[in-house]
């Protein structure tokens, strides 16, 4: 079930970084993935290993080491790792969407010679720490509070869900800046550049997850940690606004990833239906079974024709909040679909780990949760559809 290149056209680069996605993860990650999943282990080599091959700079341009690809190009990378294991995806699409987006976006020259190219050649993994316990879609009431003192600023509080912040040499992080005694909202929101050695850091509790269990998910502590003010990204005061735009990106990745997912288990399930006989035949002469792979492939289609286009239009400079919600509500719902069904297609050998779909279902669950939940893309979506009337 190889997309159409006549219905989704790749150059030839983007097929050339398509091929060598998929060798990569054929030889790197693919005999590992059940293993990294049934231990819940991160493999720390390949952060270093997905830098040398520029998968960790695809987006930073090549003055700071990267590889300044277009956002097409990213995600069908992206899409491809995430076929193989959607773990090792979701660190490639947050270090690629969000830390090394916001440091190139907005931060001062100084900071993107300093941090870019050691992100970019995977010497440093970049998070992205913006929820915190009480604050998940409700995103601005965050309380994670910095205070000035002369140069530096401390930093005290707490931030939670942080995809691989075990292993993260820089964590964009999301502070109030604002003062209690006169709160302006999302208005009083700063970003950092926070890093392990700051006095004050520390690694809190590691989350035990239904699904995506090779991506370590952490809370972290910051206890009156002093924080040098060169680490202040942009301009006091935009960290909210600056974490909502690298969102609108971030949910490109997301989408790519349940793709990758959703890709994933109907090709698995569409092997399967060719081998697995009952009453005589393959369950794929069966039309309750046809009926089920025709609708992944149409539904799969359609989120990938969805975000293509949507990437093609982000490179072009268009605003695409609405779109890049639009993607990630329609591929992760498709991925929770699509793995729902393989299951079923499957029967009982679905429902135990011999076969990867029961992971690809775990895995499938949380793209309709992270980087803002279904309910919180139907919100963007709504609004933008006010706002453009
Ligand atoms: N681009 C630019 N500006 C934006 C914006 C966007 N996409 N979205 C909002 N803004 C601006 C608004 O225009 C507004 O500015 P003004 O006051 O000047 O008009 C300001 O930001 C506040 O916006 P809202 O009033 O819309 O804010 P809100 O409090 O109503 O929240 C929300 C809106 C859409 C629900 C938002 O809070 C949201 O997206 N929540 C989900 C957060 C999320 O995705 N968290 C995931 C964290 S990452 C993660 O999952 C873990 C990981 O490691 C990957």
């Amino acid at each position: 079930m190889l997309p159409s290149p006549a219905i989704f056209p790749l150059t030839e680069e983007q097929s050339e970084i398509q091929r060598t996605a998929r060798e990569f993860a054929a030889a790197e990650i693919t005999p590992f993935t059940a293993q990294w999943d049934r231990d819940s282990h991160f493999e720390p080599t390949l952060v270093a290993k997905l830098g040398a091959m520029g998968f960790l700079g695809m987006l930073i341009p090549e003055q700071y080491d990267g590889l300044g690809l277009d956002a097409l190009t990213y995600l069908v990378a992206l899409e491809e790792i995430c076929t193989h294991d959607a773990s090792v995806g979701v660190m490639m699409s947050v270090h690629n969407s969000l830390p090394t987006q916001m440091i190139l976006n907005y931060g001062s020259e100084a900071q993107k010679v300093r941090w870019l190219p050691p992100m970019a050649r995977g010497e440093i993994l970049g998070a992205f720490a913006l929820s915190e316990a009480a604050s998940g879609s409700d995103a601005s009431a965050l309380t994670t509070q910095a205070v000035r003192d002369g140069d530096d600023w401390i930093i005290t509080g707490s931030k939670a869900w942080v995809t691989h912040g075990t292993h993260a040499g820089a964590i964009l992080v999301m502070a109030r800046t604002d003062t209690p005694d006169a709160r302006k909202g999302s208005k009083g929101i700063s970003t950092f550049i926070i890093s392990p050695e700051l006095p004050g850091f520390s690694i809190g509790k590691k989350e035990v997850k239904m699904g995506m269990r090779a991506s370590p998910t952490v809370t972290l502590n910051f206890d009156e940690m002093r924080v040098p003010g060169d680490r202040m990204v942009g301009e006091e005061g935009m960290g909210f606004i600056y974490a909502m735009q690298s969102l609108d990106h971030g949910r490109l990745g997301i989408a790519a990833q349940a793709l990758g997912i959703a890709t994933a288990a109907a090709e698995a399930a569409r092997r399967y239906a060719d081998d697995r006989r009952q009453f005589g035949k393959p369950i794929r002469d069966f039309q309750a079974v046809q009926f089920k792979l025709a609708d992944m492939a149409s539904r799969i289609a359609a989120t990938r024709a969805l975000l293509y286009a949507t990437a093609r239009a982000k490179q072009a400079g268009e605003n695409i909040t609405q779109f890049g919600s639009m993607c990630k509500l329609l591929a992760s719902e498709t991925a929770m679909w699509t793995t729902t069904q393989a299951i079923q297609i499957f029967g009982g050998y679905g429902y135990v780990t011999e076969y990867p779909v029961e992971r690809l279902f775990r895995d499938a669950k949380v793209t309709e949760i992270y980087e803002g939940t279904s309910e919180v893309q139907r919100i963007v979506i709504a609004r933008e559809l006010y706002s453009r009337s």
